[in-house]
């Protein structure tokens, strides 16, 4: 099987998923999207509304945002994969569990391994403690780290930036600290 292929079989089990209660209320799980070849992989929390009525990933407010500050460092949704934690929406957007993640984050390990991007951008709390420990955002935003094998970059989630323009400059610049890695 080719890569494109591992994938997208991995994308059918995740759409069919029944791990944990999250498929009785979601409309449509949302695997991920973007190139097998990715570079770089984005990873949020966990699908909103907008997400779980197309089964696409970052397509609301907070995916607008990523996608100019994407564009803002010269890349696309087309260049890059994007993801989140948990593949189902939780219902009224509660906060993923410990429960929901551990069920979860089988799919994304395999989708790492299979896609083996450079760098792992690691969007907010909840994707930060899931793959590199319990951090901070305010203190581990704009730095690499390295486990594995495989080198993380931590910053905010685009919903923080929405709500605090503070938040939304300091991600800009954690953008431009992750321009320069890839270049
Ligand atoms: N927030 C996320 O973390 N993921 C999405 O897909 C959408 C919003």
């Amino acid at each position: 099987m080719t890569r494109e292929e591992q994938l997208a079989e991995l994308h059918k089990v995740i759409r069919n998923c029944r791990l944990c209660h999250l498929y009785e209320t979601r409309k449509n799980a949302v695997p991920g999207e973007g190139s097998v070849s990715s570079r770089v992989m984005f990873i949020g929390e966990a699908p909103g509304a907008k997400e779980d009525e197309s089964g696409r990933p970052f397509v609301g407010r907070s995916g607008e945002l990523l996608m100019s500050m994407l564009e803002e460092i010269g890349l696309s949704r087309k260049k890059v994969f994007i993801t989140s934690i948990l593949k189902s929406r939780p219902p009224n957007n509660q906060s993923p569990t410990q429960h929901e993640i551990k069920a979860c984050l089988p799919y994304l390990e395999r989708q790492i391994e299979i896609i083996k991007p450079q760098i792992i951008v690691l969007l907010g709390g909840v994707a930060i403690s899931s793959l590199v420990g319990p951090w901070k955002v305010s203190e581990a935003h704009g730095r690499f780290y390295e486990s594995g094998g495989q080198t993380y970059f931590m910053t905010y989630h685009p919903a923080a930036a929405l709500r605090f323009p503070k938040v939304n400059t300091v991600m800009r610049e954690d953008f431009q600290t992750l321009k320069r890695e890839l270049v």
